[in-house]
């Protein structure tokens, strides 16, 4: 009874203004199109915004960088994602670390970031490269190809290596395929509804979307279980794979991840670890050949390092660097940063947002704001040369305690990936003309994958 009266005398929590669009529309369009529906938002009701869509909490989308400093450095104990990331179970299972918060969520972290970084991170440089050259010596010259999907295989080559080694049995070869094939139920705007819309989620039979999708997991399960049950078995210690590293950790009563564990973790870093990074190499691909003069800068850059560089020496070039960051600006490969559930009451910009709000720092917005990237639809490498960015103005990878684990290496990839590619082929794009960002499951990808011709070799 007190606690009725007490809520009954409370001010009404004040939230930001924002669409006014119904629900299931508001989501149809949000899906189909979502830059255009952010930017009308924005537009509209500025740099922080209540926007609502059908089967989620009220959410407030950020992009302001002095709020998202403010998410980004609070306590972390004060929000939880992981549950606002259960549109992603069905690819990632129950206990991926992207669905937890608190301490299962910190320590699966802490075991994760080590063989993204540093020297085990370098240990990659040299597969990198042999793994584009292979995967690009596919193409013969007049050969068309959407960069896309190559720029994917290249990628789940380079993360199945990080993860499972380096024996490529027929165990792998079979997962690479069954795993492309499988993220490409996503592959159009439509079919991404998929994910958002639980409705859609039918099994009806190995030919209907569902269906197959579903079909194809459990290969990929079976896949992964098999490999972790022989890995058991060989308790091999000299291995530095991440799999091994994952069958060697003990929690704090000294137990170790089960199987299901395993599998969910692996298919989280498979899934996060390659599709993000496929994106980006397609939109570099498409921006350095949509403009001659960025494409000259980079070889100049490149050929001033001679034949064989050292990856290291490529990872640091000031420009290619440029190039990558501003590819990664101007479409981020995902709109939104995982959203943050307050906990309770939350102060920020002047409002106070009760318990359940989910706030939403909007990696688009911010990196399309005219006062910090002035003409933000021109696509600019210098501006990253002139002046360095705060972590609350380039978001592309996150911040705080969600901050993406695999930044270095994506940013290690992209760019020893390109250098390959650029000092080996000549390539052109088939048509020269602006291109949209189109929705791809939850990330956003060139319209049509970036189809390009090999002209010739350097
Ligand atoms: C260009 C490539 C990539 C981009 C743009 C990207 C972007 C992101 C973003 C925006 C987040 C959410 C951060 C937040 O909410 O604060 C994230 C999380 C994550 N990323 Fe990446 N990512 C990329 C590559 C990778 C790679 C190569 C890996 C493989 C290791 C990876 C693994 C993860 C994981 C495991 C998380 C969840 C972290 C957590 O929940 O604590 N990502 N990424």
């Amino acid at each position: 009874m007190t606690v009725i009266a007490e809520n009954k005398t409370k001010p009404a929590a004040k939230m930001p203004d924002g669409p006014k669009t119904p629900k299931w529309l508001a989501t149809i369009r949000a899906i189909l199109a979502p830059l255009t529906y952010i930017e009308k938002a924005a537009k509209d009701y500025g740099d922080i915004y209540t926007a609502q869509f059908a089967g989620f909490p009220r959410q407030v989308v950020v992009s302001n960088p002095q709020a998202i400093q403010e998410i980004f450095t609070a306590d972390p104990n004060l929000f939880d994602s992981g549950v606002a990331n259960k549109i992603l179970q069905p690819i990632t299972g129950d206990y991926s670390l992207l669905l937890h918060d608190g301490d299962y969520h910190q320590r699966q972290r802490r075991l994760l970031i080590p063989p993204f970084h540093g020297e085990r991170m370098r240990a990659y440089g040299d597969i990198i490269c042999q793994i584009t050259e292979e995967v690009m010596s596919q193409l013969t010259i007049g050969k068309t190809f959407v960069a896309r999907s190559y720029m994917q295989e290249i990628s789940l080559r380079v993360i199945l290596r990080a993860v499972f080694g380096l024996d490529e049995n027929s165990r792998f070869q079979q997962l690479r395929e069954t795993l492309s094939s499988m993220l490409d139920t996503f592959n159009s705007p439509w079919s991404s509804s998929l994910l958002f819309l639980k409705f859609l989620q039918q099994d009806l039979g190995p030919w209907s979307p569902w269906g197959r999708f579903l079909r194809q997991k459990q290969q990929i399960d079976e896949l992964l279980y098999a490999e972790i049950r022989e890995r058991r078995a060989a308790n091999d210690l000299s291995r530095e794979d991440i799999l091994s590293l994952m069958l060697s950790a003990r929690d704090e009563h000294g137990e170790p991840m089960t199987d299901a564990e395993l599998r969910d973790e692996l298919m989280t870093l498979l899934f996060a670890g390659h599709e993000t990074t496929a994106t980006a190499l397609a939109w570099a691909l498409y921006w350095i050949h949509y403009l001659p003069e960025v494409r000259e800068k980079l070889l100049a850059e490149l050929d001033s390092l001679g034949d064989n560089p050292d990856p290291d020496k490529v990872f640091r070039l000031p420009y290619l660097s440029a190039v990558c960051s501003e590819t990664l600006r101007i479409y981020p490969v995902t709109l939104f940063t995982f959203p943050r559930i307050v906990k309770s009451q939350f102060q920020l910009m002047g409002y106070e947002f009760p318990a359940g709000t989910m706030l939403s720092p909007c990696v688009y917005l911010t990196h399309h704001r005219e006062d910090i990237y002035p003409e933000p639809k021109r696509f600019k490498p210098e501006r990253f040369l002139e002046r360095q960015f705060s972590p609350y103005e380039f978001i592309s990878f996150g911040g705080g305690n969600r901050r993406c684990i695999g930044m270095a290496f994506a940013l290690f990839e992209m760019k020893l990936v390109l250098a390959k590619i650029l000092r080996s082929q000549q390539l052109v794009l088939i048509d020269n003309r602006p291109l949209k960002a189109v929705r791809r499951g939850i990330t956003t990808t060139p319209d049509g994958g970036v189809r390009m011709v090999v002209t010739g070799s350097r």
